[in-house]
């Protein structure tokens, strides 16, 4: 094995792909170069990489235009195969670029067959929360499970030889699933970071050049206070000539540098960053300010709409923190520039691992969105325990708002300006750390190119481009090991959607009545009668009342509320039944129960393929489920323990469970 692991581009596929006879029809640039380079050129080929207007010197090419629409779109690419020889016909090198990663996914089509794609949205990126040095209380990567940054060392851009190579491989490994943005620094922008703009753009410099050659735009968090902590103003405010200026003059100097740079990433009044909030401004005013200054050359800013009360305290029923996002945006719909990114958390509160889709996503119309999902596992086992998150990201990617009788989804309304996932990748040998958490990153990466794939299908993909030749039963475990792992890790946790349950600020294992920002009970409400959170517009924070019709409806009563949600709208008695048939007492101690058994077969099934999966890969994951068990165990003592205390209702089946030990 390498220092580090090839992931899903295992050496063989790529080198198979190296090895065929390759003639690129392109012009020069930095994209075509890099295909140029890592494809062998030979005579007689029998793969073609073209550009429409390149056609004209292959009759293959020739003929694939013949058979392709019009026009691919940007980064779109037909496939087809003539006699013996493949051909990627695109529009731009970008779409040569993708065409050529589907050949590693897919063989080519039947002679005279096509295979049309293009991605459903142009921006799709990933956020590193990287910070440039090790911070004393959140590491180097915040909510980082990965190692290290694969960007920053002590302060500086990573640039030895053998860190500009993994560099480049990384890049490779994203663009290889669709990924073609990435900013570089944490939302949450620390002193020496957000010089990253100016006197220490160089730095930037560095990554961008690495990236470039795959397709890879770079983003930069900035401090919404950066003309004053760098540029010696007295204000940030955004109606201000000066700070104008300076964000004028200083995002021209980031352009001379890197022409091709993305934009800003911005995290403004919320958990303690700046904002335009102090100078009394809102937030358009604010982010407009900024876009200002990207639009003459073409960069766009992603405004973060991950905005809350944190002294939420439920007295006042503004302050349930799921209606934030919502209260403080939709009155400014339709007052963003055209190149202002609203990026909204897919869910209102903050990455739990269930979560009602963000009401906003569906409530901006005039305003372009971007969704932010998480790809690091802060709240879902912190790569320590397997949790497959694209069944999830597809559900929310599916919801239609406006119920099934109107075919829009939140992927159509939600991600008009694109997508955005927190990363969970770092400089560990298996980039994530958890050997078969690259399948979330890998996941993202196809659902973001297309939203309408089958979760299980991109999984089948994972898991054979992961391990080339291994035998059936391998594959069979690695897909059954990720599969329904969600849905376990749900069954462990905080149960019917209620979130959290903890421990606080490092959110790992249970702590039932730990929530960071509750100085006033707890944020489940759980009682001697009862438990769950009343989010419903009669008797509750109105919550509901943000989504559109028929879920306002349906969300605001029980007895129509899904119960994988009941407890995030509603405050019910243990004896309430579910429409599962079982009372919400009797399901928190069966799916415990079950949620943990099902993470001790899964470790089960992984002991027995230690044969057939030798080596780091097997035994890295081996020693995660050891955690994983451990932790699911305890999850499932606590919570069990908790509400029979709390409820004085016993487990129906807790003799039977006593007896067989579970
Ligand atoms: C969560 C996370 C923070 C992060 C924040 C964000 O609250 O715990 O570490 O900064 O999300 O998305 O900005």
């Amino acid at each position: 094995m390498n220092t580090y692991d090839p992931a899903w581009l295992p050496d063989e596929a790529w080198h198979a792909l190296r090895g065929r006879r390759a003639l690129v029809l392109a012009d020069g640039g930095p994209i075509a170069d890099t295909l140029g380079g890592e494809l062998h050129e030979g005579s007689d080929p029998d793969l073609v990489l073209a550009l429409r207007h390149h056609a004209d010197t292959s009759d293959a090419a020739r003929a694939a235009v013949r058979r392709a629409p019009a026009d691919l779109g940007p980064e779109g690419y037909a496939v087809t195969t003539h006699g013996h020889t493949t051909v990627v016909l695109a529009e731009s090198e970008h779409g040569l670029l993708y065409g050529l990663f589907d050949l590693l996914r897919a063989d080519p089509p039947a002679d005279g067959g096509i295979r049309l794609e293009r991605p459903h949205t142009a921006l799709r990126k990933l956020d590193h929360w990287d910070n440039l040095s090790v911070h004393p209380r959140m590491g180097q990567v915040e909510r980082g499970y990965a190692g290290g940054s694969l960007f920053w060392d002590d302060g500086r851009a990573r640039n030895t030889p053998e860190e500009l190579r993994r560099l480049h491989d990384y890049g490779r490994l994203l663009a290889s699933c669709g990924i073609n943005a990435i900013t570089v620094n944490n939302v949450n922008v620390h002193e020496d970071a957000a010089h990253l703009l100016t006197d220490r753009l160089d730095d930037v410099v560095t990554i961008a050049d690495a990236l470039r050659p795959w397709g890879i735009r770079v983003h930069l968090s900035v401090s919404y206070a950066a003309p004053v902590l760098l540029g010696g103003l007295p204000t940030a405010d955004p109606l201000a000539p000066d700070v104008r200026a300076w964000w004028q003059r200083t995002t021209e100097a980031v352009y001379e540098a890197i022409d091709d740079f993305g934009g800003y990433t911005v995290k403004a009044d919320s958990e303690g960053q700046p904002g335009p909030h102090s100078y009394g401004r809102d937030h358009a005013q604010g982010a407009n300010l900024l876009a200002a200054a990207l639009a003459p050359h073409g960069g766009v800013v992603h405004w973060r709409a991950f905005v809350y009360d944190h002294r939420q305290d439920w007295r006042d029923r503004s302050t349930d923190r799921a209606r934030a996002a919502y209260d403080e945006f939709t009155p400014l719909d339709e007052q963003f520039d055209a190149n202002v990114i609203l990026q909204v958390k897919h869910g209102p509160i903050d990455f739990q691992p269930r979560e009602p889709v963000s009401p906003l996503l569906a409530a901006m119309p005039r305003t372009r969105l971007a969704i932010e999902v998480q790809a690091t596992q802060e709240y879902t086992g912190q790569q320590q325990h397997v949790c497959y998150l694209a069944p999830m990201w597809s559900e929310v990617l599916g919801f239609r708002p406006y119920g099934e009788d109107d075919a829009r989804t939140i992927a159509d309304l939600g991600a008009s300006g694109g997508f955005a996932a927190v990363a969970n990748t770092g400089n560990s040998p298996f980039w994530c750390g958890h050997p078969l958490a690259q399948a979330n990153l890998y996941a993202y990466g196809r659902l973001a190119w297309n939203p309408a794939l089958d979760p299980d299908t991109v999984l089948a993909e994972w898991t054979h481009l992961t391990h080339p030749g291994a035998p059936d039963l391998v594959r069979t475990t690695v897909r059954s090991a990720l599969e329904g792992s969600w849905r376990t890790y749900e069954k462990y946790t905080a149960p019917l959607g209620v979130g959290f349950m903890v421990r606080p600020h490092h959110h790992y294992g249970p702590d039932v009545d730990g929530y960071e920002y509750t100085p006033w009970g707890t944020y489940h409400h759980a009682d001697r009668d009862g438990v769950g959170v009343d989010r419903t517009t009669v008797t509750g924070t109105g919550y509901s009342g943000q989504y559109p019709e028929p879920w306002s409806d349906l969300y605001d009563s029980p007895g129509t509320c899904p119960d994988e949600l009941l407890l995030f709208f509603h405050h019910v008695p243990y004896t309430h039944r579910l429409h599962s048939g079982r009372t919400v007492i009797q399901h928190i101690y069966d799916t415990h129960a079950e949620g943990c058994a099902e993470a001790e077969e899964a470790r089960r099934r992984w002991q027995r393929i230690a044969h057939l999966l030798p080596g780091e890969r097997h035994r890295e994951t081996a020693s995660r489920y050891e955690e994983q068990v451990r932790c699911a165990r305890e999850w499932r003592d606590q919570i069990n323990a908790y509400f029979h205390r709390k409820s004085g209702i016993p487990d129906e089946r807790g003799a039977e469970r006593r007896e067989c030990g579970t």
